[in-house]
Protein backbone atom coordinates (compact mmCIF):
# COMPACT_ATOMS: atom_id res chain seq x y z
CA UNK A 1 0.00 0.00 0.00
CA UNK A 2 1.31 3.45 -0.94
CA UNK A 3 1.17 5.84 2.24
CA UNK A 4 0.33 9.06 1.44
CA UNK A 5 2.22 12.26 2.51
CA UNK A 6 0.78 15.63 3.77
CA UNK A 7 1.50 19.30 2.33
CA UNK A 8 3.39 20.00 4.93
CA UNK A 9 5.63 16.96 5.35
CA UNK A 10 7.57 18.50 2.23
CA UNK A 11 7.02 22.24 2.74
CA UNK A 12 10.58 23.64 1.31
CA UNK A 13 11.73 26.94 2.53
CA UNK A 14 14.59 28.85 0.83
CA UNK A 15 15.68 32.28 1.77
CA UNK A 16 18.91 34.59 -0.12
CA UNK A 17 20.36 37.21 -0.28
CA UNK A 18 21.07 39.35 -3.32
CA UNK A 19 24.63 40.05 -4.10
CA UNK A 20 25.72 41.89 -7.02
CA UNK A 21 26.36 39.21 -9.46
CA UNK A 22 22.40 38.44 -9.33
CA UNK A 23 21.97 41.69 -10.37
CA UNK A 24 20.76 43.61 -14.02
CA UNK A 25 22.46 47.09 -14.46
CA UNK A 26 18.82 48.66 -12.94
CA UNK A 27 20.43 46.80 -9.55
CA UNK A 28 17.39 44.83 -9.37
CA UNK A 29 17.83 40.67 -9.82
CA UNK A 30 18.34 38.84 -12.86
CA UNK A 31 14.42 36.94 -13.75
CA UNK A 32 16.57 33.92 -14.60
CA UNK A 33 18.12 34.07 -11.29
CA UNK A 34 14.82 34.04 -9.84
CA UNK A 35 13.77 31.23 -12.13
CA UNK A 36 16.64 29.24 -10.84
CA UNK A 37 15.79 29.30 -7.38
CA UNK A 38 12.40 28.79 -7.89
CA UNK A 39 13.46 25.44 -9.89
CA UNK A 40 15.52 24.47 -6.94
CA UNK A 41 13.20 25.23 -4.23
CA UNK A 42 10.12 23.22 -6.39
CA UNK A 43 13.02 19.85 -6.38
CA UNK A 44 13.71 19.46 -3.20
CA UNK A 45 9.66 19.98 -2.50
CA UNK A 46 9.06 17.32 -5.16
CA UNK A 47 12.45 15.29 -3.78
CA UNK A 48 10.42 15.56 -0.69
CA UNK A 49 7.26 14.37 -1.56
CA UNK A 50 8.10 11.28 -3.98
CA UNK A 51 11.53 9.88 -1.90
CA UNK A 52 12.75 10.41 -5.40
CA UNK A 53 14.92 12.56 -7.60
CA UNK A 54 12.85 14.75 -9.81
CA UNK A 55 13.36 16.20 -13.31
CA UNK A 56 11.57 19.73 -14.42
CA UNK A 57 8.29 18.88 -16.98
CA UNK A 58 6.35 21.90 -17.37
CA UNK A 59 6.68 26.04 -15.92
CA UNK A 60 3.83 27.39 -15.88
CA UNK A 61 3.63 31.22 -16.55
CA UNK A 62 5.51 33.86 -14.51
CA UNK A 63 4.53 37.28 -13.97
CA UNK A 64 6.65 39.06 -11.77
CA UNK A 65 5.35 41.92 -10.18
CA UNK A 66 7.42 44.13 -7.81
CA UNK A 67 11.85 43.60 -8.12
CA UNK A 68 14.18 42.95 -5.39
CA UNK A 69 17.42 44.61 -5.16
CA UNK A 70 21.09 43.93 -3.74
CA UNK A 71 21.17 44.28 -0.51
CA UNK A 72 17.58 42.85 0.02
CA UNK A 73 16.72 39.17 0.60
CA UNK A 74 14.62 36.88 -1.62
CA UNK A 75 12.26 34.18 0.21
CA UNK A 76 10.96 31.24 -1.66
CA UNK A 77 8.38 28.59 -0.33
CA UNK A 78 7.72 25.41 -2.20
CA UNK A 79 4.45 23.27 -1.36
CA UNK A 80 3.23 20.43 -3.34
CA UNK A 81 -0.38 21.84 -4.92
CA UNK A 82 -1.97 18.13 -6.41
CA UNK A 83 -0.23 15.40 -7.25
CA UNK A 84 -0.59 13.06 -10.19
CA UNK A 85 0.50 9.58 -10.81
CA UNK A 86 4.07 10.01 -11.64
CA UNK A 87 4.00 13.94 -11.79
CA UNK A 88 3.54 16.64 -8.72
CA UNK A 89 2.39 20.08 -9.44
CA UNK A 90 4.50 22.29 -7.10
CA UNK A 91 3.67 26.48 -6.07
CA UNK A 92 6.84 28.16 -5.46
CA UNK A 93 6.04 31.53 -4.11
CA UNK A 94 8.60 34.18 -4.07
CA UNK A 95 8.66 37.06 -1.74
CA UNK A 96 10.97 40.23 -1.11
CA UNK A 97 12.52 41.33 2.24
CA UNK A 98 14.02 44.43 3.23
CA UNK A 99 15.75 42.62 6.41
CA UNK A 100 16.29 46.15 7.75
CA UNK A 101 12.70 47.21 8.15
CA UNK A 102 10.76 43.57 7.45
CA UNK A 103 9.04 44.70 4.68
CA UNK A 104 8.08 42.27 2.44
CA UNK A 105 6.17 42.55 -0.93
CA UNK A 106 4.71 39.57 -3.31
CA UNK A 107 7.50 39.02 -6.26
CA UNK A 108 6.45 36.22 -8.17
CA UNK A 109 4.28 33.09 -7.80
CA UNK A 110 4.76 29.75 -9.95
CA UNK A 111 3.62 26.40 -10.89
CA UNK A 112 5.70 23.74 -11.78
CA UNK A 113 5.36 20.12 -12.59
CA UNK A 114 8.02 17.66 -11.68
CA UNK A 115 8.25 14.17 -12.46
CA UNK A 116 9.44 11.07 -9.95
CA UNK A 117 12.65 9.12 -11.73
CA UNK A 118 13.56 6.03 -10.62
CA UNK A 119 17.39 4.78 -11.19
CA UNK A 120 16.42 3.87 -14.51
CA UNK A 121 15.76 7.24 -14.78
CA UNK A 122 12.10 6.20 -15.81
CA UNK A 123 9.28 7.91 -14.26
CA UNK A 124 8.04 6.34 -10.66
CA UNK A 125 4.93 6.72 -9.30
CA UNK A 126 4.72 9.39 -6.13
CA UNK A 127 2.39 9.17 -2.92
CA UNK A 128 -0.72 10.77 -2.83
CA UNK A 129 -1.48 13.96 -1.40
CA UNK A 130 -3.06 13.54 1.86
CA UNK A 131 -6.37 15.62 1.35
CA UNK A 132 -6.41 16.45 5.20
CA UNK A 133 -8.60 19.83 5.00
CA UNK A 134 -10.78 21.42 2.51
CA UNK A 135 -7.58 23.94 1.20
CA UNK A 136 -5.83 20.88 0.37
CA UNK A 137 -8.74 19.18 -1.47
CA UNK A 138 -9.54 21.97 -3.16
CA UNK A 139 -5.95 22.60 -3.95
CA UNK A 140 -6.20 19.47 -5.61
CA UNK A 141 -9.11 19.72 -7.87
CA UNK A 142 -7.53 22.94 -9.25
CA UNK A 143 -4.14 21.47 -9.75
CA UNK A 144 -5.86 18.59 -12.16
CA UNK A 145 -8.32 21.22 -14.11
CA UNK A 146 -4.52 23.33 -14.55
CA UNK A 147 -3.15 19.38 -15.32
CA UNK A 148 -5.45 18.86 -18.17
CA UNK A 149 -4.71 22.22 -19.53
CA UNK A 150 -0.96 21.69 -19.78
CA UNK A 151 -1.89 18.40 -21.24
CA UNK A 152 -4.11 19.43 -24.07
CA UNK A 153 -1.18 22.20 -24.99
CA UNK A 154 1.59 19.16 -25.37
CA UNK A 155 -0.56 17.62 -27.47
C1 LIG B 1 9.40 14.85 -17.96
C2 LIG B 1 9.72 13.50 -18.60
C3 LIG B 1 10.42 12.60 -17.57
C4 LIG B 1 8.40 12.85 -19.02
O1 LIG B 1 8.76 11.67 -19.65
P1 LIG B 1 7.71 10.91 -20.63
O2 LIG B 1 8.42 9.84 -21.33
O3 LIG B 1 6.92 11.93 -21.39
O4 LIG B 1 6.84 10.15 -19.57
P2 LIG B 1 5.29 9.95 -19.52
O5 LIG B 1 4.58 10.25 -20.79
O6 LIG B 1 5.13 8.61 -18.89
O7 LIG B 1 4.87 11.07 -18.46
C5 LIG B 1 5.31 11.00 -17.13
C6 LIG B 1 4.58 12.05 -16.35
O8 LIG B 1 5.02 13.33 -16.79
C7 LIG B 1 3.89 14.13 -17.05
N1 LIG B 1 4.24 15.10 -18.08
C8 LIG B 1 4.94 14.85 -19.19
N2 LIG B 1 5.04 16.00 -19.90
C9 LIG B 1 4.36 16.95 -19.21
C10 LIG B 1 4.08 18.33 -19.44
N3 LIG B 1 4.50 18.96 -20.53
N4 LIG B 1 3.35 18.98 -18.52
C11 LIG B 1 2.91 18.38 -17.40
N5 LIG B 1 3.15 17.06 -17.13
C12 LIG B 1 3.85 16.37 -18.05
C13 LIG B 1 2.84 13.15 -17.53
O9 LIG B 1 1.54 13.69 -17.42
C14 LIG B 1 3.07 12.00 -16.56
O10 LIG B 1 2.48 12.34 -15.31
P3 LIG B 1 1.57 11.27 -14.50
O11 LIG B 1 2.33 9.97 -14.41
O12 LIG B 1 1.45 11.91 -13.15
O13 LIG B 1 0.29 11.11 -15.23
C15 LIG B 1 10.63 13.65 -19.88
O14 LIG B 1 9.91 14.37 -20.88
C16 LIG B 1 11.92 14.33 -19.58
O15 LIG B 1 12.87 13.72 -19.08
N6 LIG B 1 12.00 15.65 -19.89
C17 LIG B 1 13.21 16.41 -19.64
C18 LIG B 1 13.25 16.86 -18.19
C19 LIG B 1 14.41 17.80 -17.94
O16 LIG B 1 15.47 17.60 -18.49
N7 LIG B 1 14.17 18.84 -17.12
C20 LIG B 1 15.13 19.87 -16.90
C21 LIG B 1 16.24 19.45 -16.01
S1 LIG B 1 15.72 18.80 -14.47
Amino acid sequence: MIVGKTQAASQTDMTEYVLPQHANALGGVFGGQIMAWIDLCAAICAQRHSGHQAVTAFVDDLAFQEPVRVGEVVRLTARVTAVFRTSMEIEVMVEGEDATTGRRWPCVDALVTFVAIDDRKKPTPVPPLVLDSDDVRASQAAGEARRAARLAKKS
